[in-house]
């Protein structure tokens, strides 16, 4: 057989395969909790050409998903999960509702086949990432987590230019998410609980900032950590500071904060021949990024920023696009469990170094630790009882 008969066949093996979305043929979508941020899935969903069409949603609150249906035009509502998947087929479900219902609603859809895409955090803890893994396994369908910073091209431009190593080694980052919320923020009764939401900023907030910071960097190894609740009527933390040492060398410091009243999300990377920054605060474009050469590295680095991909901004949209993609090669779904895993173990361990006072290690937060179960871990040092929930 000559070289070019070989890809041939592969190529006729590799169309037969493939699932096509189109209009006539949409992904179907169905979205388990219709609050804030279900509008914004409808409305990126709906830049999608066509190829992928909202057939059912779900939501406990009856006068909400009836007001979703009718404006996003979805033919079935129900009030549970379990009540849409035995009226309609979906291919995918999109998991919308408080974090605390993730594992659970991901479960009864993964046992049915179904592909779920859950909002952040993916779970209240590494052991419910687990069980999802578990149920992941035995049904066959995919589970991943929306981390739309990612899929900005310079995100991905970045982790490119670490692969190919034309900015040096990573030397040291900064991973802030500064933002501000007041106490009216947590008047919605799922939030600032460590049973329902898992955690304060970082949990529910910095997780988008340290996320993208390790798809770029890579893995981490150990981190020092301070939490406190300083200022706002929460059971969790309301800030956050770590030191993070990563797989490759380089430290990181970590800041997640809801007290900070000048809002930002800012990543900055510092190369052996580059500074990289990204400043924005919830989604950003090309023009977020700044790139400073280490003096004598001047044409590298503007050769090395000419490099693609470009023009896409950070979205849900852009990371639906990126999902859509992989359902048609039969790909694993971005972002998968175990990338969402690494990002969850280090939230854990800032969470176990803040409150044990001790640096935590990858790997060292197993069924054995408190914190695998939960964020808190045996309690936090500012409240015990009741009030630790
Ligand atoms: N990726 C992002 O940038 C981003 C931004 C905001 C929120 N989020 C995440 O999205 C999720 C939802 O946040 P939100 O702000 O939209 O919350 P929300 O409270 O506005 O909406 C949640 C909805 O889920 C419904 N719900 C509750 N129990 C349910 C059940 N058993 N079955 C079905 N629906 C149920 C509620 O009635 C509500 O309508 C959270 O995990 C949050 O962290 C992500």
């Amino acid at each position: 057989m000559t070289a070019d008969s070989r890809i041939r066949v592969v190529e006729r093996e590799d169309t037969a395969k493939r699932r096509v979305f189109t209009p006539e043929s949409p992904l179907r979508v169905g979205i388990v909790g219709t609050g804030g941020i279900a509008g914004a899935h409808a409305r990126n969903l709906a830049t999608l050409d066509g190829r992928v069409r909202i057939v059912g949603a779900c939501d406990i609150d009856a006068e909400r998903v009836d007001a979703f249906t009718r404006a996003w035009d979805v033919a079935v509502g129900a009030t549970d999960l379990e009540g849409l998947l035995d009226q309609i087929d979906l291919d995918i479900v999109h998991l919308c509702s408080p974090p605390g219902l993730h594992k659970e609603q991901a479960i009864v859809a993964l046992r049915r086949g179904i592909h779920v895409l859950s909002e952040k955090p993916p779970a209240l803890s590494l052991a419910e990432l687990d069980e999802i893994a578990e149920a992941e396994e035995a049904g066959g369908a995919r589970f991943a987590t929306v981390s739309q910073h990612r899929f900005g091209s310079r995100a991905m431009w970045l982790r490119d230019r670490v692969a190919d190593g034309s900015l040096g080694r990573p030397l040291t980052a900064i991973c802030n998410t500064l933002w501000y919320r007041p106490d009216e923020y947590f008047d919605v009764p799922w939030r600032g609980r460590w049973d329902t939401e898992g955690g304060g900023p970082t949990m529910g907030h910095g997780i988008h900032q340290m996320d993208t910071m390790l798809s770029i960097l890579g893995p981490w190894s150990q981190v020092t950590a301070v939490a406190a609740r300083a200022a706002r009527p929460v059971a969790t933390e309301d800030i956050s500071h770590a030191i993070v040492t990563l797989d490759n060398g380089a430290v990181v410091s970590v800041i997640n904060s809801l007290l900070s009243p000048r809002e930002t999300s800012y990543l900055r990377f510092d190369f052996e021949f580059a500074t990289v920054e990204l400043e924005h605060l919830y989604g950003y474009s090309d023009d977020s990024w700044r790139v400073t050469p280490a003096p004598g590295h001047e044409d590298r680095v503007a050769a090395a920023w000419a490099l693609g991909p470009a023009g896409e901004a950070s979205s849900h949209a852009a990371q639906f696009a990126a999902i859509v993609e992989a359902l048609e090669h039969d790909d694993p779904l971005p972002v998968p469990l175990e990338n969402a895993r690494n990002t969850l173990e280090l939230i854990a361990g800032i969470y176990a170094s803040a409150f044990t006072r001790v640096p935590v290690a990858a790997g060292e937060i197993g069924p054995a630790s408190p914190f695998y179960r939960s964020m808190a871990g045996n309690g936090t040092p500012w409240s015990a009882g009741a009030d630790s929930r």
